[in-house]
């Protein structure tokens, strides 16, 4: 192919040092001359999430191999969320995600390739991978690794959210220790991501709202033969998205990333997936904001019976009729923008009035007119708390509108313990601060403590306010991103026991209802706890933006 990348790395008589490293890795003058391909897949064996991407990217070089390119795989590291939640190590999880990025750009610019194919798992490995694909704009294809079966308790399914649930339930006496531990047996019978609507797949069906993800690609389970039939068409058209011209900031536009803030708002989605879109944006340079995502969602509703909030898993979405038959849904409503283009080289509107998705489980994907829920699955909320905005998941909240007063905690740990020791009741607000992007720093999720929260039974009559995050797996009156952070002052640092605090999800606010003379008192007084960090984390911590920026840390757009 004319005028490729790669061939400024390993064409001509100068660069013939640079062919004698491939050589030794086994290419062939033939070689040379064809496209090359990077595979970046996040591996590790420290968690099931990306457990398989090796497998999927050897179908994934047959693939390019096939449609004429020569592929190489460069693997990326992985944080598991669910294994350090509630731990120090949680403040590694964001910062992973842009690591991830990082690492890419470094890899991929640095070894002369032409095009590129994704492969992410866990929570934070698959935004990294989207940003680093619009950051690079070379020609990208993004695949999954795919959901973990669901397990089987009593008849019900189950998942990690359930283990999570379970300890709460446990410390509070509600379960004993036998069924404590057939949980934690049974919640995760195979290798692959967390299995409801939590961050891991919210982000799998954005890939493919977004376009940069072949339609109907996220939802083959990771057991699934169909993963490595997707690995090889992903192969393939990283292949002939370099032939196209098919760059990855022609996909992800102001329209695409409108596409997925609805797609997230109508299957109530991981809050998460509001800071990745809004990172995404950034890199892609496109002005893409918290408000934009409000318009985007206003009047969406949930349309997917989904894990936490409904009863179903990614499999079961899968034999519903996958993501397809969701945005397909969302498009015949109008509420899609059906112009944007895709990976596949057709607009999404296109593709979807061409797809026949054959649901086998009714049930999982509702109609719009007949929806699951009438509201969006979050909601943007604004107020003398939360001045720059903070994210409300009332799609899996029991209560939209809360009044309770303020339990102050400037740790994960003590607020956990709490809650487990019975300290928090009813009518309670559970204010979590100094976790936010800088204050943590890495901005870690509070999943131990809102299962604690629900597995007491306190679901609908506790609220939890942050400036830290939220699993996906997390359920009950939850407010987080609550931006400025107290780290830097943000009124969430002068928050005192016993404050009236005001959440309504359904006008969108969120308020600290103390006198302003009395706040400004307090700010007088206030001085930021010295949390000093080194390493990493001080890097991060430097870097990293507020959380309605998407808490990026590559600076201004
Ligand atoms: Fe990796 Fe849940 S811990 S997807």
């Amino acid at each position: 192919m004319v005028g490729l990348r790669s061939s400024e790395w390993y064409g001509g008589v100068d660069n013939s040092p640079h062919r004698v490293y491939l050589r030794a890795i086994g290419f062939d003058d033939a070689d040379f001359a064809k496209p090359l391909v990077a595979v970046a897949a996040s591996w590790s064996e420290a968690g099931p999430c990306n457990i398989n991407s090796l497998n999927l990217a050897s179908a994934v070089k047959e693939g390019v191999r096939e449609a004429g390119g020569v592929a190489l795989t460069v693997p990326t590291i992985v944080v598991n969320d669910g294994i350090n939640m509630g731990t120090d190590g949680m403040r590694y999880s964001l910062i992973s995600r842009d690591l991830i990025a990082d690492t890419i750009e470094a890899q991929v610019a640095s070894h002369g390739f032409d095009a590129m194919v994704g492969i992410g798992g866990c929570d934070k490995t698959q935004p990294g991978i989207i940003m680093a694909m619009v950051r690079l704009d070379m020609p990208s294809v993004y695949l999954y690794h795919g959901t973990a079966e669901h397990g089987v308790l009593d008849g019900r399914k189950i998942t990690v959210q359930e283990a999570f649930e379970a300890v709460g339930s446990y410390r509070r006496g509600r379960i004993g220790i036998d069924t404590l531990r057939l949980v934690e047996k049974l919640a995760m019978p195979t290798a692959g991501t967390c299995q409801g609507l939590f961050t891991a797949n919210t982000m799998a069906i954005l890939s493919e709202a977004l376009g940069l993800a072949p339609l109907g690609s996220s939802t083959p389970p990771a057991t699934s033969s169909l993963r490595l039939a997707e690995a090889r068409k992903a192969g393939a058209l990283a292949v002939k998205a370099l032939e196209d011209g098919l760059t990855p900031r022609r996909i992800v536009t102001w329209d695409s990333l409108y596409n997925a803030a609805v797609t997230l708002a109508a299957t109530s989605g991981s809050t998460n997936g509001i800071l990745h879109l809004l990172a995404i944006a950034r890199e892609a340079g496109v002005k893409f904001s918290l408000e934009d995502i409000e318009e985007a969602t206003r009047g969406v509703p949930v349309i997917a019976a989904l894990k936490p909030a409904g009863p179903y898993t990614m499999v079961d979405l899968h034999e519903a009729g996958g993501a397809p038959l969701i945005l397909r849904r969302l498009l015949e409503a109008g509420f899609l923008r059906g112009e944007a283009l895709t990976i596949e080289g057709e607009e999404i509107g296109v593709l979807l009035k061409k797809w026949d998705p054959k649901p086998r489980l009714p049930g999982v994907v509702f109609e719009v007119d007949n929806p699951y829920k009438k509201t969006p699955g979050f909601r943007i909320l604004r107020g003398s708390l939360a001045p720059r905005g903070a994210v409300m998941k009332i799609g899996a909240a029991e209560k939209t509108r809360f009044r309770g007063h303020a339990k102050v905690f400037d740790s994960e740990r003590e607020a956990f313990d709490a809650v487990a020791e019975g300290r928090v009741g009813e009518g309670e607000v559970v204010v979590i601060r100094y976790m936010g992007p800088k204050g943590a720093p890495g901005m870690p999720e509070m999943l131990k403590v809102t299962a604690a929260i629900v597995g007491a039974g306190l679901g609908a009559s506790v609220a939890l306010v942050t400036d830290g995050r939220f699993s996906g797996a997390t359920r009950g009156i939850m407010v987080g991103h609550v931006s400025p952070e107290a780290y830097v002052g943000g009124p969430i640092a002068l928050v005192q026991d016993g404050d009236e605090i005001l959440i309504d999800g359904e006008r969108g606010i969120l308020d600290l209802q103390v006198e302003a003379e009395e706040l400004e008192d307090r700010r007088e007084k206030w001085a930021r706890p010295e949390r000093g960090v080194g390493g990493l984390l001080a890097k991060y911590r430097r870097l990293v933006s507020q959380a309605d920026e998407g808490a990026v840390t590559t600076g201004e757009m």
